[in-house]
């Protein structure tokens, strides 16, 4: 191994969210935080190198984007899913959400209905409710651990009124990776319906088996015609806090619009150490990628695993992709507030409930596996203890 994600480095005081707001998160410091997405570990030094380089510099104006910048993109997308982009799809946002903020107000009216498939990452909830648009829940099925979406549950909730649906790609917080026929029946129900999807990608690089993902786009010419998707370097190699990220479409009328309501909005600006980043990660970043994906693998396993021998009451599957593991917590028989009250005050780990998913994540717990395996193993047994004293 040329990095050594073992190493444990501690973030406190350094302005991270998950590490030094954990007494306004959950009400008190004393939690082991394994919440919010971003990683523990440093980004590849690639990075480091091309922001400190730029950083020595010392005027920080205005930034333009420089075809670098797009070209970057356009390679890793070949290199990683062997799809060919144009750089004249794209567009920048500073982040994803805010990015389907603006395709909402861009691609639907007040009152249209926007559909969902919880459990999902629950900002997508508030962009559709914010927006004076409907919610429509196409909720998951799951079946022995693992999520499937319910085809015949959204043909019977699609009106007129609908016209977007949001689609996770990987899936956060169940970890699912959507194989080609699940994508493309979710595609052709919508382009019956004439309904645009917004693809969040985000998490496409972090996915454990080569080449599953399968970029929504890519399906068919007429799939690209009607998505919008979204790609960032923000999960991928641990940027969140760069606020870079892009949006692209085939389709020029699409792509127009978007641009129009991205300006409307002001945000067609992104960070100028966003784009040194974007740029080092995607052209250098390749093996430290490789590195990472088998180091979260080997802790998803490891979760997995101890969970099946000291903690079986509590059952989380290996995702697909993601660093993100959905613990399904049901067997030990606390309900909404009390699990979460459980995990915080008792297990002491700071975990996002999963009733922030959706109502279907009651009983469930999102932990963030993208740290040390020295912090997993102490969460580990801070949840054993736990759950022993809970029987006792
Ligand atoms: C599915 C998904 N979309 C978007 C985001 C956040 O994107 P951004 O920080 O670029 O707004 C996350 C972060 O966890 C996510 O899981």
């Amino acid at each position: 191994m040329k990095y050594n994600f073992d190493e444990v480095i501690d973030r406190i005081g350094t302005n991270s969210s998950k590490w030094d707001y954990r007494e306004k998160i959950f009400g008190t410091e004393d939690v082991l935080p394994l919440w919010v997405a971003d990683m523990d570990f440093p980004c590849p030094p690639c990075v480091v190198e091309a922001i400190i380089k730029r950083a020595q510099h010392p005027i920080y104006g205005y930034p333009g984007k420089p075809r670098e910048f797009y070209a970057a993109a356009v390679h890793w997308l070949k290199r990683r899913f062997g799809v060919d982009v144009q750089p004249e799809w794209m567009a920048t946002v500073p982040g994803v959400v805010p990015g389907i903020h603006i395709a909402i107000e861009a691609f639907t009216n007040p009152g249209d209905k926007v559909v969902v498939q919880p459990p999902v990452y629950h900002p997508f909830f508030r962009a559709i409710r914010n927006r004076g648009r409907q919610i429509v829940e196409n909720p998951l099925m799951e079946k022995d651990g693992r999520y499937y979406m319910d085809f015949a549950d959204l043909r019977e909730k699609i009106d007129e009124r609908t016209r977007m649906l949001i689609l996770c790609s990987p899936h956060n917080p169940v970890g699912r990776v959507w194989e080609r026929d699940e994508l493309l029946e979710l595609a052709d129900i919508c382009m019956k319906n004439d309904i645009i999807i917004i693809s969040d990608e985000i998490h496409s690089d972090l996915v454990y088996e080569k080449g599953k993902h399968i970029p929504l786009f890519s399906l068919s010419p007429e799939i690209s015609n009607h998505c919008i998707t979204f790609i960032s370097v923000s999960k991928t190699f641990n940027l969140a806090g760069l606020f870079t990220s892009i949006a692209f479409t085939e389709n020029p009328k699409i792509l127009r619009e978007l641009k129009m309501a991205i300006h409307k909005a002001s945000m067609e600006d992104i960070n100028l150490f966003g784009i040194e980043a974007l740029i080092a990660a995607y052209n250098e970043g390749e093996d430290w990628l490789e590195e990472l994906l088998l180091y979260l693998k080997g802790n998803a396993e490891y979760i997995s695993n101890f969970l099946r021998e000291r903690i079986p009451q509590v059952k989380m599957q290996v995702p697909e992709g993601t660093y993100l593991g959905w613990m399904d917590f049901r067997e030990l028989g606390l309900r909404g507030e009390e699990l979460k009250e459980f995990i915080i005050r008792k297990a002491k780990l700071g975990l996002n409930d999963g009733m922030m998913f959706g109502a279907q994540g009651e009983g469930f717990q999102r932990i963030n596996f993208a740290c040390s395996r020295k912090t997993l193993e102490e969460a580990m047994l801070r949840l054993e203890k736990a759950v022993k004293e809970l029987k006792a």
